[in-house]
């Protein structure tokens, strides 16, 4: 998955290639989730496994509309892969699903027809929500935020923030407090101590009140006083 859910991490070419070679080694199908393909920021460049000469043969990718335009709920996405696959995959769609609303297809057709017009300025509302959020959380004590270079999510370590406190337990302390977030433990038991934050559908000003109300949560941890909204 490239740009990463939850970590925002944007593979490079090379790595990729790695997960190739061992892929084509083992004569495994590679499976590239591309939702975020285009939510990259700082000049970092989306590789598709596609475009990868190597893999070209047995990689399938998928892809949202969701996240690009910003058209989450409308339920539209693609799959690319050899010609055969995408055969059976359409014969299986067409039985389960027939197809997407017309007028929704339309509206794919006419974001991808004007790609750089709608995500140019989605990207750049983000890119400056993502700088917020980052330089506000590394103003919590303990902690050390970098800037992800992909998606709209940071995953901070709050482990030196809030120690003593599993993530499940620090997120229903943030939502006490109105903030919500996703326990890092929600992706797999190496999360633990991690919160996944979204700044997909809040402003900067919504940023700046939901991290001093962090602030405040880890305040009140730290000493051991009873919480607050
Ligand atoms: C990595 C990834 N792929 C796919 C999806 C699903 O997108 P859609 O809205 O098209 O179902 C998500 C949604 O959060 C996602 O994070």
């Amino acid at each position: 998955m490239t740009p990463n859910n939850p970590t925002g991490t944007v593979y490079p070419r090379k790595y990729l290639e790695d997960i190739g070679r061992t892929a084509i080694d083992h004569d495994l199908p590679i499976l590239s989730d591309e939702a975020y393909e285009a939510l990259v920021f700082d000049g970092a460049e989306h590789v598709s496994p596609m475009s990868i000469p190597s893999m070209r043969d047995n990689a399938i990718g998928l892809f949202s509309f969701s996240k690009t335009f910003a058209m989450t709920g409308w339920r539209l996405g693609y799959l690319c892969g050899p010609e055969e696959f995408i055969k059976r995959a359409g014969t299986i769609h067409n039985l389960v699903l027939a197809h997407v609303s017309s007028h929704i297809q339309i509206a794919g057709l006419r974001a991808l027809q004007g790609w750089d017009r709608f995500s140019a300025p989605i990207v750049r509302e983000l890119d400056e929500r993502r700088r917020t959020l980052v330089d506000e959380l590394n103003t919590l004590d303990g902690m050390s935020c970098k800037l992800p270079q992909g998606t709209f999510y940071v995953f901070p370590d709050f482990r030196d923030a809030s120690p003593g406190l599993t993530s499940q337990e620090l997120a229903d302390r943030f939502l006490q407090a109105g903030v919500g977030s996703s326990p890092g433990t929600f992706f797999g038991s190496g999360g633990d101590g991690y919160q996944r934050l979204s700044y997909s559908k809040v402003g900067i000003p919504q940023i700046v009140e939901g991290v001093k109300r962090m602030k405040r949560v880890i305040a009140q941890h730290a000493s051991a006083g009873p919480l607050e909204n």
